[in-house]
């Protein structure tokens, strides 16, 4: 028998798909940043990018990390072109894309520290400028960033539509968060900012480090972010990471990847699933009836 969140799954995979075949207009342009570095971005943005392409979505992800090639090297390709072509050579964006993982394409930002200073801010326009080239053909752009709030950071995030933030628990990580959302609130950002909880032991965990930077960007900001949701330390990362197999490849039925899932469908369909999803279920209202009448 399927169980609710397998039966909620499919409906809203139906409705995701019907949505598609609706509204092929123009792209949706994420950005996944982090204040400190290290916390689980560009595994993030592989995943995400393969659970949206298997909901029929067309996406693309964009290693805006230059001089690291992060995401070549966590999807085991070798792409022939990088930016630092499309800049260097005036090449068309469409030249530089590789084929990714099941369908999801890349533009790889290319190796070598020594291009970082390339991209200076005449030069991310001229990329940006491309990228829009893409808005008809892609549903979703995912771009990479690198940490902190430097200026080609900040330029990418600011450009986007929406950004996820990725946090750990980590206090550091967590403060460094925050000095991101006041860059962004303050340089006048008005996508949505969502967050996503990376690395904790448990839901309470991811809950509680969403409610602290809530309450503090609420307070100082004035800036409500949105929860997208949490995922588990894992040992799987590390082994998909060795092996160069993004996790949902390698075992798309583990807790991690159910939860990667879960956080594509709320990213895709936020009301609905919200709404599904909070809405306690029989034996919740039971508890809090008897609870009430003081049993
Ligand atoms: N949920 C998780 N459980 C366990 N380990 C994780 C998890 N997420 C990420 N990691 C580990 O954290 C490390 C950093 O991941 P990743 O490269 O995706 O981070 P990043 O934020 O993109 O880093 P950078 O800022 O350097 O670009 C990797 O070694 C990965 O295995
Ligand atoms: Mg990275």
């Amino acid at each position: 028998m399927k169980d609710q969140a397998e039966k909620l799954r499919n409906i809203m995979e139906n409705r995701v798909q019907k949505n598609i075949k609706l509204s092929r207009n123009k792209a949706k342009v994420l950005a996944i940043t982090s204040g400190k570095g290290g916390v689980g971005k560009s595994n993030f943005a592989v995943n995400l990018a393969i659970s949206l392409k298997r909901l029929g979505y067309r996406v693309l992800i964009l290693d805006a990390d230059i001089g690291l090639a992060n995401i070549e090297i966590l999807t085991g390709i070798n792409i022939k072109y990088t930016i630092m072509d499309l800049i260097k050579k005036d090449m068309d964006i469409h030249d530089i894309i590789g084929e990714g993982p099941e369908g999801v394409k890349i533009i790889s930002g290319g190796s070598g520290i020594h291009q970082l200073s390339m991209m200076d801010k005449k030069n991310t326009n001229r990329l940006l400028g491309e990228i829009e080239k893409l808005e008809f053909e892609m549903d979703y752009i995912i771009i990479d960033t690198g940490a902190g709030v430097s200026n080609i950071v900040l330029d990418f995030v600011m450009a986007s539509d929406e950004t996820i933030l990725i946090t750990t628990p980590d206090p550091t990580s967590l403060m460094d968060a925050y000095t991101m959302i006041k860059a962004l609130t303050t340089n006048g950002y008005k996508g949505k900012i969502n967050i996503v909880a990376n690395i904790v032991e448990n839901r309470q965990e991811g809950v509680s480090i969403f409610n602290k930077l809530n309450k503090v960007s609420k307070k100082f900001l004035d800036v409500n972010l949105n929860y997208l949701g949490y995922l588990k330390r894992d040992a799987i990362v590390n082994k998909a990471v060795k092996i160069q197999q993004p996790f949902l490849i390698l075992n798309s039925s583990s807790n991690i990847s159910k939860k990667m899932n879960v956080i594509a469908l709320k990213f895709v369909n936020p009301n609905e699933y919200d709404k599904k999803t909070e809405e306690p279920g029989f034996v919740q209202k039971l508890k809090d009836l008897l609870f009430r009448r003081g049993r």
